[in-house]
């Protein structure tokens, strides 16, 4: 399937529509999805999440069904493999069709600029040329499908940080040369249909009105021709948004397009042409991925959902294996299966699921399969595997896990008659939007469950709420947060949610305990809800046991990382360190066994001061639902590791970029550190990462050969292809990522050092060849240029010597300029094989 030219005139219909028609199609009906208007064939368009799976749009009452559960944006990002990840993005794309819907609100194309920035799970990497690419393949494989993508949040969202009013102040060459350039690429080269405005302002501008950014670089310079949708409520104003470039506020019904668009054009504040152009961008997408055709239902086709799984299932599988990253291995890996007769499993998160990343990319997957039940599973059979955790590290009181029968009513005294009943699945209540009869002004409800302990004794019990909440175990009292003083915001419900309120209580094993909550919706809130959480005291000799575990193994598997109480939309990351005693846990146990891998479950970087200890490390990322399988295939070497870093860990926190400047203060995010993102800031300041950006081994050895260069000359306007021998010189079959960075010899101006400008991945059977190809370009050698910003009657005024005031050049633009340029070829920015010099005949003004 592929986009359609248009061939419904798109004009026509917008003649026809009467005012009040068109501002209808700017704004979202509800959380999901636009106005229809029937009279003109104008279809409802349902939109979903994101990312790593066609979730589907959340129905508040039940769930949204299953999806396939990619990997997550980071190790999409780490498989450095635009070819695979299209396919990722077809299948995606096909299940967003089958739910019914039009719009993909994905990919997320932020940079990884601070390793601890809430959402670098869901973006791609540090480096601007990947993850473009990666952004534009995701795009074709999605939009092929008849399915709109929204690149986002355009621009600037670097942090979770005062996420809905920060202002990220950043230079235009930072600007330019980095956080534009993803999306930037998924315009030109992926061709996206939609752009998702950021919640952030940038350099003081609310990003959903921001005429530079909407109009003159989007639209104007890069030619897009697509739709530009609000993150959910971004949209902050009338007026502002409209003549800015904003077309669609979601989610419905809107607070400053729909009706109040269509004051503001009564008022004379908004010319009805604004509005026109607005509807002429979202007809000619709704017609371009089809849904202007009389036959789209727009319905969730289920059946053709239940065929999807299979072939799914293994391309997921696939992306996860070759994005994981082994980082270091003095002989451990692949393990020998066949001369293991004892393996110790330990660590927190080989029994948990960490697929993905809390917030709005979350979904539910097909299954849930820890690498705990994949290993005993795939190695049960010919191995004793025993299991340790070793430690905590829940961040907050694991949901209750029981049913929570919830009775609602109309209004927030908790009397009258029962308006709506539900079965919630657990202690987690998450309501978008106020429940069905129980009307606008507020709400509230009694929640019921029924609990019994595993084991008698001391328990901790725990509150998050959105409004006000009590908790009562057997008819009695043991949290009360309904007073009149708000609690303080914890991270929960997107920073909505209280701090969580922790109690001890005593349960039987013996007996059934009543637990209640009853609560009180808080005033005006898209979202409301609680969590109440249950678990028993955790035992105080884990690291002992899971010591114990290990000294009597063949082999040690040690699987550490986060949870999506760490890493999520909506706050940033405190720490770099693992949370909780992992790193004692792996200090002691590959101290009790050197026969150790760790396998380090976690979307960003993390701090591994165990690092020099430790014979094995294996970045695994957040896989999606085949994350468990994959590792076991990656642990005893049924496949490769093919993934690369695509972002730098840092050896300490205080290393990184950003460090004086992250989160921010003062309502700001200083971007610091102007152009020197991820390597590049390492490189310039001499310091050694823990790992570098690009690197990853395999299980084979490749051997790069002298590259062969198309020319020693590259004139701007033309193209230098780069062609790479790569020998696959070990036994196995295995994948290799040839990198090319450009250095500037001479450089006129502030520039990094080396920045990578192409990249090929090949995999080879062992004894085989072949020729990785590159081709450089205009850009791969251009720098943004701001313009020089002192006109002439300024140095006038100064009264500087003629001969001192040179001809001011003040047009913004890339600028290559001549001279030497060093192409470093290799296998990460520090392992380069190569180094080539050429010459550059940039334009005559430089
Ligand atoms: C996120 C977007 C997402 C939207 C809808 C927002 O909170 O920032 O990325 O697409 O919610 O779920």
């Amino acid at each position: 399937m592929s986009l359609r030219l248009v061939v419904v005139n798109t004009d026509e219909i917008l003649a026809a529509l009467t005012l009040d028609e068109k501002v209808s199609l700017t704004h979202g009906e509800d959380l999901w999805s636009t106005y229809a208007v029937e009279r003109m064939g104008i279809p409802k368009i349902v939109v979903t999440d994101g990312p790593n799976g066609a979730r589907g749009p959340v129905d508040p009452e039940r769930s949204s069904g299953a999806a396939t559960c990619v990997p997550c944006g980071s190790s999409l990002g780490a498989t450095w493999d635009p070819p695979l990840i299209e396919q990722v993005a077809t299948m995606i794309g096909r299940e967003a069709r089958e739910k019914g819907c039009r719009v993909l609100l994905a990919p997320t194309v932020n940079t990884h600029r601070s390793p601890l920035a809430g959402r670098n799970f869901e973006c791609y990497s540090e480096d601007p040329l990947l993850s473009g690419r990666i952004a534009a393949a995701f795009v074709r494989g999605a939009q092929a499908q008849g399915v709109a993508t929204t690149v986002k949040h355009f621009a600037a969202n670097e942090a979770e940080y005062e996420r809905y009013t920060t202002s990220s102040v950043v230079d235009p060459r930072a600007l330019r040369e980095i956080y534009l350039v993803p999306f930037e690429i998924a315009v030109r080269e992926g061709g996206t249909l939609g752009i998702m405005t950021a919640y952030n302002r940038l350099n003081g501008t609310w990003c959903s009105e921001h005429h530079d950014l909407l109009q003159v670089i989007l639209r104007d310079e890069w030619g897009f021709d697509g739709f530009v949708i609000s993150d959910w409520f971004a949209a902050g104003s009338s007026v502002g948004s409209a003549y800015a470039g904003l077309d669609l506020e979601m989610p419905g019904p809107g607070r400053f397009f729909g009706p109040a668009l269509a004051d503001a054009v009564r008022a004379g504040l908004v010319e009805e042409g604004v509005v026109d152009a607005k509807v002429r961008n979202l007809l000619r997408v709704w017609e371009r991925v089809g849904a202007l055709d009389a036959a789209d239902t727009g319905i969730e086709q289920s059946d053709l959902l239940h065929e999807s799984v299979g072939a799914g299932s293994a391309l997921a599988r696939r992306a996860a294996t070759d994005s994981m990253v082994l980082l270091k291995n003095d002989g451990v890996l692949p393990f020998p299966v066949s001369s293991i007769r004892h393996l110790a499993v330990i660590g927190p998160n080989a029994d948990r699921v960490h697929i993905m990343g809390g917030g709005s990319a979350s979904l539910e997957p097909h299954h849930r399969t820890t690498p705990l039940t994949a290993l005993r599973a795939a190695l049960g059979d010919s191995m004793a595997v025993t299991y340790e955790p070793g430690c905590v590290v829940d961040r907050y009181v694991t949901p209750l896990a029981a049913t929570m029968h919830i009775d609602f009513f109309a209004g927030t005294d908790l009397r009258g008659e029962v308006v709506h009943q539900r079965d919630n699945e657990s202690g987690r209540v998450t309501l978008f939007g106020n429940p069905p009869g129980t009307g606008a002004t507020g709400f509230s409800f009694r929640a019921t469950a029924t609990v019994r302990a595993d084991a008698s004794g001391p328990h901790v019990l725990s509150l998050i709420q959105v409004g006000r909440a009590r908790v009562l175990v057997d008819g009695s009292v043991v949290i009360d947060a309904t007073g009149d003083v708000a609690l303080p915001r914890g991270s929960a419900f997107y920073g909505a949610g209280s701090q969580e309120q922790r109690v001890e209580i005593d349960l039987s094993q013996d007996r059934d305990h009543h637990v209640m909550v009853e609560y009180v919706s808080a005033p005006g809130g898209p979202l409301q809800g609680i969590i109440v959480g249950l678990r028993a005291r955790p035992p105080s000799d884990l690291i002992e046991r899971a010591v114990a575990a290990a000294r009597t193994a063949d082999a040690v598997i040690v699987v550490v990382g986060t949870s999506d109480e760490w890493e999520s939309e909506g706050f940033d990351r405190l720490s770099l360190h693992l949370p909780g005693e992992q790193d004692e846990l792996v200090r002691r146990v590959s101290a009790a066994n050197p026969n150790c891998a760790v396998v380090v479950n976690a979307g960003a970087p993390v701090a591994m001061p165990w690092i020099a200890q430790v014979p094995a490390v294996l970045a695994c990322g957040l896989g999606g639902q085949e994350m468990a399988t994959a590792l076991v295939d990656v642990l005893v070497g049924n496949s490769e590791p093919a993934g690369r870093l695509p972002t730098t860990y840092p050896a300490r926190l205080e290393d990184n970029p950003t460090h004086t400047n992250f989160p921010g203060e003062h309502g700001e995010l200083r971007y610091g550190e102007g152009v020197y993102v991820g390597y590049r800031w390492y490189e310039a300041r001499g310091i050694a990462p823990l790992f570098p950006f690009g690197h990853g081994l395999s299980y084979t050895t490749f051997v790069v050969d002298r590259p062969i260069v198309s020319s020693t000359t590259f004139v701007e306007g033309s193209t230098l292809q780069i062609d790479v021998p790569v020998r696959n010189g070990g036994t196995r079959r295995g994948a290799e990522v040839v990198q090319c960075y450009v250095e500037p010899c001479e450089p006129r101006c502030h520039r990094p050092r080396k920045e990578l400008k192409a990249f090929a991945k090949v995999w080879l059977e062992p004894g085989t060849a072949t020729t990785a190809t590159l081709v450089l370009d205009d850009r791969s050698f251009a720098y943004w240029f701001p313009g020089d910003g002192l006109p002439v009657d300024t140095r006038q005024k100064l009264r500087m010597p003629l001969a001192q005031i040179a001809q001011p050049d003040t047009q913004p633009r890339w600028r290559v300029d001549s001279g030497r340029y060093r192409l470093h070829i290799g296998r990460s920015s520090e392992a380069i094989d190569h180094v080539v010099e050429i010459e550059v005949r940039g334009s005559p003004q430089s």
